[in-house]
Order: structure tokens, then C-alpha cells, then sequence
């Protein structure tokens, strides 16, 4: 479709309370405060990066009603910084206030530069880029909220989005944005049966999607897949198509052709005046049970904090080219590939594709080819890559690149340091980013930091502004200072925070508020260096974290136990050179059943790749007799989990085990399996 439409803007009744004020701050060498944060100026006496983050924690209500106030662009200005309460898991930002985030992220730029580029779309096909300036996002954007809107969809309906990577796609999120809608983005790998999970709990009534994917030049029949999930949902009313190839697909009569119908809308749509805490996003994220949780996240705290930490995290300027690789299916897309770099009127990257198509110098020839200035990616694709050698990096010119970074899994220091001296020449600062789906940006990083502050490889080291990480012990004590470990909590509220769990607030409370009342438990464990640096030690719940991806051990045995051979499984997670984390699965069979090891493991492969996802597939599975379990009847998965690493001497206290033939016929079967492995 032609993207050269008649400009469009806010409509007048709109009053930008700030103009489009982009604040190209000074690099971190010239460290002032005020250079590098030009709304510091609002701080008198803070001389120092230090101070501006003492500054941050000590008067959050100060540091954030200044930034929300000079950041966004209002509509009405909010009278309430912050109303929270951690002990109800209740967290408000800005009340009082209205505003439109597709303006923020699209109007307040076309207004200022039209033509600067939005979005370069590194499609799948390599050396096929695209690139959409703001004026061309925003006529695409308007066209498509206007189509949602005749197809009936309202402020507040859930909108769920089916598509990789893609200009469209972007601008389907900013058009719910801007008609009020709900969108909840489902990342185009999982499985029919997952995105009907995902449309059932978000009670949605309206499928965006494309004909067909493209992944590593493979075609992926992306609405076939819809199709059969929609099946499972009689709530589903409507599936808008967008044409991602040539292919027809079957039409039903629910399906609307996308592109056809927007080109059918006007170029201009007013936006929703909405409020700071009203719905802007749900996500589902994995937690501890088989149940996916939908992450809600809000307006404008969300906005404020994920343009902040883009900003600065990166040392993001005008003009620079920002290339966050992760899908938009995912928290790090939403908040570092669409909302972020938009909302700082940036020039971001869209990759489809994988990092091995056409070989494994793809990232490289792109960062190449687009000059990317900042690159984020997670480190599973880092320890893949370093695996193909030097030579695919150095063949390409990365003399653009000014940053490096990597989120969603610990980062060990082998790949650290191929990705800082071989893809950054020793020259650009890597920077290990933590923070999770529920705090809706990065919270520990190396950087913001003063000028000259030292980077500690493989490590995310210091707390952003407004946040306060505790280490606390089992006992809820809080630990004091350094050289010490425990259970990572944040012990204020910040902007990006989640608001709730969709449409179960209990159990919001439950799992982030309860364990250490006042505190926002992170369900990781942490430690404070010597020098008073974090370090992420990984997950203390039963979520693994597979290629950056998380993924309850609970769904796996859920999908495995659907197997009508298989009485009873345990997952365990268990390291993975590449992915970091893969699972392992113990089973046991109902009884008199034969079948061979090589047919179970494929059958069991297929039916969790079919409920959930093909990342999620088992590694290993081990056919048991009987599971270990407590008197009680509880799996003891500390067990299963020394045996996997085969650390047979560490399986501590067994007392309260009901039958210890159980584990010696466990650790025998693990033996010969390591055995076939080793020979392999
Ligand atoms: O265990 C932590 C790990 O990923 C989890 C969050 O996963 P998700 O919500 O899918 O978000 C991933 C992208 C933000 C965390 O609880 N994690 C994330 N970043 C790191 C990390 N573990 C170690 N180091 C990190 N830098």
C-alpha cells in the first residue's frame, strides 16, 4: 500500500502541554548534571550522577513529577505524582493527568522533524531493509485506528496482536494506543493452542495477523495457526489480515482483509484523551504455576520510564540508530524496539529475521549496512555466534556501533568479552541490563554512571534512577551491606512498574508483594559485591529461562502430562551451552504401558511444542519408576535438580523423602544416560 498519504496531526483540541522536546544530552564524558540530564537544572545543589540518583530515591515524588512533567506531552496536566500502597499491590503515577502515547511516540515528532526515520524494517529477506519516517508511521497508524474503529472495536476492548516484526505491526500498537484500546502482542512462535489461552484470558474479541511469516527464509503459515486457535474462542468476532507475502490464504467470513480497508480510512484520527493509569498494554509472561499471567501495564509511568532508561541506559542522541533485535512479542520489543525509541523520537530498528540467515554474519552485515549506533540483543545469540568464529564480525564495518547490550538471562563472561573486544573493537561499553516483563524497563545496569565509572564485565552493577534494590534472607530480614546474597526485592515504587494481573489482582499481591511485605519481590536472587555492585544469580522460583525466554517449569509438565502414556512428569531446568537454560523431564508411565525411549521423546517434543511453543520443547526427558516426593506427596525438586547436574553427592537432607529406591533408580537411569551422551 502507498505509505505517501496526506500528513496528519493532532487535532487542535489536543494541547501539547510541552512541545516536542527532544533532549539531546551531552555524553557521559562531559558529565554535568545538567548536560547530561537537562532536566537536572530543576535540582539546584546536585552537582553529580551519584547525587542525581541519591536525589531519585530520596525524593522520587520530586525527581518524577519534574521528569513526567518535562518529558510527555500532556493533554491534562496530572495533579498526583505517585499514589502507592506496596502492601495492596497498589501503584498509581500521575493521577489526574491525560494524555495520548501514540502522540508522544508519533505526532509531537511529525510536528517537529516529519521526514527524520522512525522505523528501519530489516526484513527477513537479507539486504531488504525498509524505512517509515514519523509522517508515514503516523498515516499508517490513523488509517489503521480508524479501521479498528469501524470494525467496532472501543476504548478498553483487548486487541491481540499475531505478527512478527513489522512496520504494521508497530502501527497496530500505536493505533490501539491511540483509540484507547488494549493490546496484548503474542509472540508469533507460540502454538495455536497458547494464543487461544492467551485470547480466552484477555477476553478479546479481535485477532490482528498477517497471511503468512517469514523466519530464516522459511514461510511460516501464521493465519492457519490463528485460525485453529480461533476455533477454541467463540469470543474472537473479527481477524484483521495483514499481506506479509504474496500468498492467498483461505478467507472466512470474520476475516477482513487489513490493508484493503485502511486504504478505504482517513489519514487523520483524532486521539483518546486517556488517563495516566488506564490500561495500555497486557503481556503474558510465565510465572510459577501452568498458568500464563497477563502483566498489565499502564500509560503514561510506563511511558515516562521506558523513554527515561532508553535515553540513558544507552546514552541514546538524536539521530542515532537504535537496533534492539528482540521480537516485539516479547517486553524488551515492546519497551527498547517500539515505545522507548519512539517516544524519544529515535530511529529504531524492526528485526525480522534470525541471527544465522543468511549465515552468521547477518547482525553484522546489518549493523553495517543501517550504521546501527547502539545494538541490543540477548546473550543466548551471542554464545551461538561466537561458536562461528571472529571472521564473520570482522568482515563487516562496525565502526557505527557506540553501545552494546544484552538482556533477559545472565551473561557469562566468555560471550561478554567476545562481544566487547571482537563485535565493540574494545571500544564500546557493554552494558548487562536486568529487569522483567513486570518492571517495564531496565533496572540495573552499568550505565547511567559518572564520568569515567568503571564497567565490571558480566555484570549489571547499578540501580537506575528511582530504584531501590534490597537483598533480603529467607526470614524477610533485610541484609546490610556488602559481600552478601539474597532475594533481589525493590523497595519502592517506580513509574514502569506492572499495575496488576489481568483480571486477578490477588494474585498480583501474592507473588510480588508477600513474601517481604513493602517490597516488590523480583523472584531472583542477587548479590552485592565487595563494591557494592549487583549481580543477578538467576531465578529462585520453578521459572527457567530458556534462549531469554521464560517459561514456567509447571507449563512444561502441564503439556507433558497431556500425553495419555504419561501418569506424572517433573521439569527441571538445566544449563544449556547456547540457550543458558534448557529442561529436563522426568517421567513416569501409567501403568503396563511399553513404548521405546526414542518414540516417547519424540511424541513428548511435538505435544509441548504444540501446546506451547517450539523453543519449549524438553532437552532431555528420563523415564522413572516413581517421582521422589515428601510423606506429604510434594516432588522434591531440589532432588531432581542435583541429580540433573549430577551432583549426586550434594543431594543434602533426605529425611522427609517417602521412598528412597525412588532416587537411587533415578541417579542409576541419569548415569547411563550420561554415559550414552559421552559416547555421542
Ligand atoms: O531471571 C531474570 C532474567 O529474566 C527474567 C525476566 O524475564 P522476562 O520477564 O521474560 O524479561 C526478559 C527481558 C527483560 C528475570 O527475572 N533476566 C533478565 N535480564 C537479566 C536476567 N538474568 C540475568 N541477567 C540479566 N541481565
Amino acid at each position: 500500500m502507498s505509505l505517501l498519504l496526506r500528513p496528519a496531526f493532532a487535532s487542535p483540541q489536543l494541547h501539547l502541554r510541552v512541545a516536542a522536546k527532544l533532549h539531546s544530552a551531552r555524553s557521559c564524558s562531559t558529565f554535568n548534571v545538567t548536560g547530561y540530564m537537562p532536566e537536572a537544572a530543576a535540582f539546584p545543589g546536585v552537582r553529580d550522577y551519584p547525587g542525581l540518583r541519591d536525589l531519585s530515591v530520596q525524593h522520587p515524588e520530586r525527581f518524577w513529577g519534574i521528569l513526567g512533567r518535562e518529558r510527555l506531552a500532556w493533554i491534562t496536566p496530572f495533579h498526583t505524582v505517585s499514589d502507592c500502597d506496596l502492601t495492596q499491590g497498589r501503584v498509581r503515577w500521575f493521577e489526574g493527568g491525560q494524555l495520548n502515547v501514540s502522540v508522544n511516540c508519533i505526532d509531537r515528532h511529525v510536528h517537529m522533524s516529519p521526514d527524520k526515520v522512525a522505523l528501519i524494517w530489516e526484513r527477513d529477506e537479507p539486504g531488504a531493509h525498509v524505512k517509515i519516517t514519523y509522517r508515514q508511521l503516523l498515516e499508517v497508524t490513523c488509517r489503521l485506528a480508524n479501521t479498528l474503529k469501524r470494525q467496532g472495536v472501543r476504548k478498553g476492548d483487548r486487541v491481540v496482536i499475531y505478527m512478527p516484526a513489522s512496520p504494521i505491526a508497530v502501527a497496530s500498537m500505536l493505533a490501539c494506543a491511540r483509540i484507547g484500546a488494549v493490546h496484548t502482542v503474542v509472540f508469533a512462535g507460540f502454538s495455536a493452542e497458547a494464543l487461544a489461552n492467551r485470547i480466552q484470558d484477555a477476553q478479546s474479541e479481535t485477532v490482528i495477523t498477517t497471511n503468512q511469516a517469514l523466519r530464516g527464509g522459511r514461510v511460516i503459515e501464521l493465519k492457519k495457526t490463528v485460525d485453529q486457535a480461533v476455533k477454541l474462542c467463540p469470543s474472537i468476532k473479527r481477524v484483521l489480515i495483514a499481506m506479509r507475502t504474496e500468498n492467498k490464504v483461505p478467507m472466512s467470513n470474520i476475516d477482513i482483509p487489513l490493508e484493503e480497508e485502511m486504504m478505504k480510512e482517513e489519514a487523520v484520527c483524532d486521539p483518546v484523551a486517556m488517563e495516566s493509569e488506564d490500561m495500555l498494554f497486557l503481556l503474558y509472561t510465565s510465572g510459577s504455576t501452568g498458568k500464563p499471567k497477563g502483566v498489565v501495564h499502564t500509560q503514561a509511568g510506563y511511558l515516562l520510564y521506558t523513554s527515561l532508561t532508553h535515553k540513558y541506559v544507552f546514552d541514546y542522541h538524536d539521530g542515532d540508530v537504535f537496533g534492539c533485535v528482540a521480537d516485539i512479542g516479547w517486553i524488551t520489543g515492546h519497551s527498547y524496539v517500539v515505545y522507548g525509541p519512539l517516544c524519544n523520537g529515535g530511529t529504531t530498528v524492526l528485526f525480522e529475521s534470525t541471527p544465522v540467515y543468511p549465515n552468521p554474519g547477518r547482525y553484522w552485515e546489518t549493523v553495517e549496512r543501517l550504521k546501527i549506533n547502539h545494538f541490543y540483543c540477548a546473550p543466548t545469540a551471542i554464545r551461538l555466534l561466537l561458536k562461528y568464529g571472529d571472521t564473520w564480525v570482522k568482515s563487516h564495518d562496525r565502526s557505527s556501533l557506540k553501545t552494546l547490550g544484552t538482556v533477559g538471562e545472565p551473561i557469562n563472561s566468555e560471550a561478554w568479552n567476545w562481544y566487547y573486544k571482537v563485535v565493540g573493537d574494545g571500544r564500546c561499553p557493554v552494558l548487562d541490563t536486568w529487569w522483567q516483563t513486570e518492571t517495564g524497563g531496565i533496572c540495573i545496569s552499568p550505565h547511567p554512571a559518572g564520568r569515567d565509572a568503571k564497567i565490571v564485565p558480566a555484570m549489571a552493577m547499578r540501580p537506575f534512577f528511582g530504584i531501590d534494590p534490597v537483598l533480603v534472607d529467607d526470614q524477610g530480614r533485610r541484609l546490610e551491606g556488602n559481600k552478601v546474597s539474597g532475594s533481589l526485592c525493590i523497595a519502592k515504587p517506580w513509574p514502569g512498574m506492572a499495575r496488576t494481573i489481568y483480571n486477578d489482582h490477588d494474585r498480583f499481591v501474592d507473588t510480588y508483594f508477600k513474601a517481604y511485605p513493602n517490597h516488590f519481590f523480583t523472584g531472583d536472587g542477587a548479590h552485592r559485591s565487595e563494591e557494592g555492585y549487583y549481580q543477578i544469580i538467576g531465578r529462585l522460583d520453578d521459572v527457567i529461562n530458556i534462549s531469554g525466554h521464560r517459561l514456567g517449569t509447571a507449563e512444561i509438565e502441564g503439556a507433558v502430562n497431556q500425553h495419555q502414556v504419561v501418569a506424572e512428569s517433573a521439569a527441571i531446568g538445566c544449563a544449556h551451552e547456547v540457550k543458558g537454560e534448557g529442561s529436563y523431564v522426568f517421567i513416569v508411565l501409567k501403568d503396563g504401558i511399553n513404548i521405546s525411549e526414542d518414540t516417547i521423546d519424540k511424541e513428548l517434543k511435538d505435544i509441548v511444542s504444540q501446546k506451547i511453543a517450539k523453543y519449549a520443547a524438553p532437552d532431555h526427558i528420563q523415564i522413572v519408576k516413581r517421582l521422589p516426593k515428601t510423606r506429604s506427596g510434594k516432588i522434591m525438586r531440589r532432588v531432581l535438580r542435583k541429580i540433573v547436574e549430577n551432583k549426586i553427592d550434594e543431594l543434602g537432607d533426605l529425611t522427609t523423602l517417602d521412598d528412597h529406591v525412588a532416587v537411587e533408580e533415578i541417579v542409576a537411569g541419569r548415569e547411563k544416560i550420561l554415559e550414552k551422551e559421552a559416547k555421542n
